[in-house]
């Protein structure tokens, strides 16, 4: 069996210092043979940087992904090429720095490929995220049976119809980029584990990660307010993937949860 341990949006630094404290040991305690972790609104919740996707590859993270904010900061752009576990939705148009899919190795030696796509509901007008998991299933390699999507999208029935569409394709499909956990966990009928939402890793005691007070004058004025990272109820929201890689399908996914 291959364990996959997915991690949703690490939001500013509450995000970042509960995964730096717990991550190792929900590693050892759950067996997790890979860590993958959505870190778009890693910086300040608006995008991610160099130094910070290192500082959460040294906390043990194996893959990270990302969506619309992922081009929030400049300097990411060229870390792209050095780094490839670095993903960014696929459907972006190809000449944008960055990758969609990548196959790493995980820790007991299975090839798993990891792919990030992102919704078009509410969201910018890029490439159809259906399509463009078909041309990235069909670019894996046979062998390759473990295979992870991350579907940043805004509407449940976007993400839902994207389970469907995977099913018995893929090992498993989480949503992200909502910052709600959803309590839809399961085994779709040919074998993917699916949950609409893997919910945020920052801080709760705000509003989707941004101070409270701030998003309340938004809202009573409609006036244009500057965001600020909520600094307090730091929770880690994740989901944990039990994969036959002989044949790619699901045997078990239960959410985790730090707080
Ligand atoms: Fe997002």
């Amino acid at each position: 069996m291959t364990n996959l341990l997915f991690i949703g949006d690490i939001f500013a630094s509450p995000g970042r210092t509960i995964v730096a404290r717990y991550l190792r040991d929900i590693v050892a305690a759950e067996k997790i043979d890979l860590a993958i972790a959505n870190v778009e609104n890693a910086a300040g919740g608006f995008g991610i940087t160099p130094q910070l996707a290192d500082e959460l590859f040294g906390f043990g993270l194996n893959v990270l992904t990302t969506g619309n904010h992922v081009w929030d900061k400049r300097e990411i752009y060229d870390y792209f090429p050095r780094q490839p576990r670095l993903l960014r939705p696929a459907n972006y148009v190809e000449e944008l720095p960055g990758a969609g899919l990548i196959v790493v190795k995980a820790r007991n030696g299975v090839e798993c490929a990891v792919m990030n796509l992102q919704g078009r509901v509410y969201m910018p007008t890029i490439d159809c995220p259906f399509r463009k998991a078909d041309s990235l299933l069909a670019s894996i390699p046979e062998s390759v049976k473990v295979r992870f999507v991350d579907f940043h999208a805004e509407v449940t029935s976007e993400k839902v119809t994207m389970g469907w569409y995977l099913d018995g394709r893929v090992s498993g499909v989480v949503g992200t980029h909502t910052h709600i956990p959803t309590a839809d966990t399961r085994i779709l009928p040919n074998g993917t584990a699916y949950q609409t939402d893997a919910g945020m890793t920052g801080p709760y005691h705000g509003v989707i990660g941004v101070d409270k007070e701030i998003i309340l004058q938004r809202f009573l004025t409609q006036m244009p307010v500057r965001m600020e990272a909520a600094r307090h109820g730091a929770e880690l929201h994740s989901v944990i993937i039990e994969v036959d890689e002989t044949t790619g399908k699901a045997t078990a996914v239960r959410r985790f949860t730090v707080s």
